[in-house]
């Protein structure tokens, strides 16, 4: 312990520039961003996503400049998100090699072939009903079949493999999922594939710009019956996150990042080593851009600062939306 004032002033670590700078200890590097694009089927789209400023959704040939950019930037990677045109039950579109997310896979990775390139696995975006998985009758109500569901994404997982995608990222929070998607992927010949698992993904109204984005909105209902209740035990957070490895997923993510950061400090201290990602996720964006569009804040100095704040609870790996504007600033 250091003696006290006067004999200690913490100032003095604060007063020269070159100081603040040796003594830093959270770093932000692009190298640790994933910016997610949303794909859509056609030519020459780009249409502004409304909520999300300087956001679009893609054709897969505009998708191409997007990839190039993040590449010239030095990201770690992007994530895709596929929006089909036709929707059905099941979500047929998302198993089909020939389906928006296949097709836009094939020509990224022929186009920009070093960037890491990570699709989105889950099915909401591609059903009808705009759940995660096939619905059923379940104890009286109208709930995602969590088995049937595993069964799909297996099939999923291994569209995104053929398609070549570098790495496969569930979204979907179903009981087994990591189990079922490593199964499928090792008998297809991709156990070389890492799985990145929302391990630890809250029902969060700061998904709200994202559902318009990647057109994903539930039809009736809401997803609580899967993903967690943002009031249950933080220890509810770590069994999620301990099933997922156990399952054998190679990196964790916790989302959203912002008010989770208790969670995300919990899982780096209770798994060290384990490779941690955050979902700096659309709302979190949003609000911060609507209020730099007022000029009550002032966007780079606040969406570095809660960059900062992610890494420094223990993000290794940070999804974000800033991901170009922040590797720009830095
Ligand atoms: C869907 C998915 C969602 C997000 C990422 N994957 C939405 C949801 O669960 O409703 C949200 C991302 C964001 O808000 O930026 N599987």
């Amino acid at each position: 312990m250091s003696p006290a004032f006067p004999t200690t002033r913490l100032r003095r670590l604060r007063y020269h520039p070159a100081v603040r700078e040796l003594v830093r200890e959270t770093r932000l590097s692009p190298a640790n961003f994933i910016l997610p694009l949303f794909v859509r089927p056609g030519e020459k789209i780009k249409l502004e996503i409304s909520a999300m400023p300087g956001n679009y959704q893609l054709s897969p040939d505009m998708l191409l400049e997007e990839l190039k950019a993040a590449a010239d930037l030095g990201l770690g990677g992007a994530m895709l998100f596929g929006i089909p045109d036709a929707k059905d039950p099941t979500g047929g579109d998302a198993l089909s090699d020939e389906g928006i997310i296949a097709t836009a896979l094939r020509a990224a990775k022929r186009a920009v072939p070093d960037l890491l390139i990570v699709p989105d696995l889950c099915f909401c975006e591609y059903t009808d009903h705009g759940h995660c998985g096939p619905i059923a009758e379940i104890g009286g109500r109208h709930e995602v079949d969590n088995d049937a569901t595993l069964e799909l994404l297996g099939r999923q997982a291994v569209v995104h493999a053929r398609a070549g995608a570098d790495m496969i990222a569930p979204s979907g929070m179903m009981d087994g999922m990591i189990g079922a998607i490593r199964g499928a992927l090792d008998a297809a010949g991709f156990a070389h594939l890492p799985i990145m698992s929302y391990a630890a993904k809250y029902a969060s109204a700061f998904y709200g710009p994202f559902r318009e984005a990647a057109e994903s909105a539930p039809k009736f209902g809401d997803r609580r019956s899967y993903q967690m209740d943002p009031a249950a035990a933080a220890e509810q957070a770590m069994r999620e996150i301990e099933l997922d490895l156990a399952e054998g997923a190679d990196i964790v993510m916790v989302k959203p990042a912002l008010p989770y950061l208790d969670i995300i400090r919990m899982a780096r201290d209770r798994f060290p080593g384990v490779p941690l990602a955050a979902y700096n996720v659309s709302g979190e964006f949003s609000a911060i851009k609507a209020a730099a569009a007022n000029g009550w804040l002032d966007e780079k100095k606040t969406a570095l600062e809660c960059l900062t704040s992610i890494r420094r609870a223990g993000a290794n790996i940070i999804l974000t939306y800033w991901a170009k504007d922040a590797a720009r600033w830095l």
